[in-house]
């Protein structure tokens, strides 16, 4: 067992606590990972405030890069030394989705199968199956994906989640390509990897929307050709208005919200696509007419965690990354130690930072 100090969220709503972690030496298929960094993805925030689900106590932090510390049986993909992304799809290989060739659905991920546990050997529920806001955090094996260690750590760990999930949304599920026009709504940690993704993509128009003017300068510096400050206008028509009238190809919704999911709907051009990537919680409804949804046609799709494959999408992102093609270093709003993570709640809540990264 390892001891260790890990950032838990005990009730709905109740402030985070840092507190004593046992970690297990790692079983087959599990790898011990030495946290260096973790970023503060909104999805924590989601779980504390019991939006994804009742299993508390939660050990939050899920977007973090490390060392593999020490693995178990039958580990053969990672070795002790090797300086790793964790993410939370470790694909299966097996069930329908991976045998069909699709194994970004895979719907048999891996996860530790040993519990972390409080220092009373109360069950812990890792944020996400990883749980990396400790100073070492058990996962499956497939959970960590090697990439090259002169990366700066909190920089390309948020490509454990936040990052892969906006830029995934544009590129993977979204398929945006050369000339596209795209809208993202929603320009936090996750809108601007959008942004950035719909670039690299070659997308022509790329418009930025958010409530809150103060996220546009990151947007513009990470590809957006054009804000719409949706507290002050209606994004619908501007989202036409700067694509001729036609509404954009392809529109990402990053809040995750059914006002911003019609926004998207409607902002965009007949036959485009709509990306949900923002995660709505369980009392949110939609209501459409159904007419629309025939007339407008097109795709309606959800994107979970950018539909990557860590092992395919990591390292070559890190790639970019060092080539200076994907500018990683503008996610990190501010570096803190982790007694801070409520205090970046707070600062994500005022919608003062697009990442606070904890290191640990
Ligand atoms: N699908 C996935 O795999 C995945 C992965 C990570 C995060 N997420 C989700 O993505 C969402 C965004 O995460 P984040 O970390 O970027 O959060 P964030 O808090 O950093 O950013 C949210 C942004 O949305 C803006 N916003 C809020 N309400 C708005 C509205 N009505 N219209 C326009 N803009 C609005 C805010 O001003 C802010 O800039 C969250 O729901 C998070 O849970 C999904
Ligand atoms: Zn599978
Ligand atoms: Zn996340």
């Amino acid at each position: 067992m390892h001891e260790v100090k890990g950032v838990i969220a005990r009730g709905k709503g109740a402030p985070v606590s840092v507190e004593t972690v046992l970690v297990p030496d790692p079983g087959p298929g599990e790898a011990l990972v030495a946290v260096a960094t973790c970023g503060v993805c909104h999805t924590d925030l989601h779980y504390r405030e019991g939006g994804i689900s009742d299993d508390f106590p939660f050990l939050l932090g899920h977007e973090a890069a490390g060392t593999v510390e020490a693995v178990g049986a039958e580990v053969t993909d990672v070795a002790p030394g090797d300086v790793v992304i964790l993410n939370w799809r470790a694909v299966c290989g097996e069930c329908r989705a991976c045998r069909r060739g699709r194994p970004w659905y895979c719907f048999a991920t891996h996860n530790a199968t040993q519990p972390m546990t409080l220092a009373d050997g109360t069950r812990l529920s890792p944020a996400l199956g990883i749980g990396a806001f400790a100073e070492k955090t058990l996962v499956a094996s497939g959970q960590c994906t090697k990439v090259d260690p002169a990366a700066h750590p909190a920089a390309v760990g948020l490509l454990g989640c936040g990052v892969m999930a906006g830029l995934g949304a544009a590129v993977n599920t979204g398929a945006v390509t050369r000339g596209d026009s795209v809208a993202v709504i929603g320009c936090g940690g996750v809108g601007c990897a959008a942004i950035a993704g719909a670039r690299l993509a070659g997308a022509g128009t790329i418009i930025a929307v958010d409530t809150d003017p103060r996220k546009f300068d990151n947007a513009i510096a990470l590809g957006a050709t054009h804000t719409v400050d949706s507290s002050d206008r209606d994004p619908v028509s501007a989202i036409q208005e700067l694509t001729g009238g036609f509404g954009a190809d392809v529109v990402i919704d990053a809040v995750g919200r059914p006002e911003t999911w019609k926004q998207a709907f409607y902002g965009r051009d007949l036959a485009g696509t709509v990306v949900l990537v923002g995660v709505p919680t369980p009392e949110m409804q939609l209501e459409l007419p159904l007419l629309d949804v025939f007339g407008r046609g097109g795709a309606l799709k959800s994107s979970w965690y950018g539909d990557c494959l860590p092992s395919r999408d990591f390292p070559m992102l890190v790639d970019l990354y060092q080539k200076g093609r994907l500018d990683l270093d503008r996610f990190v709003s501010e570096e803190i130690g982790i007694d801070d993570v409520e205090a970046a709640f707070t600062k994500m809540h005022a919608g003062e930072v697009l990442r606070s990264v904890v290191v640990l």
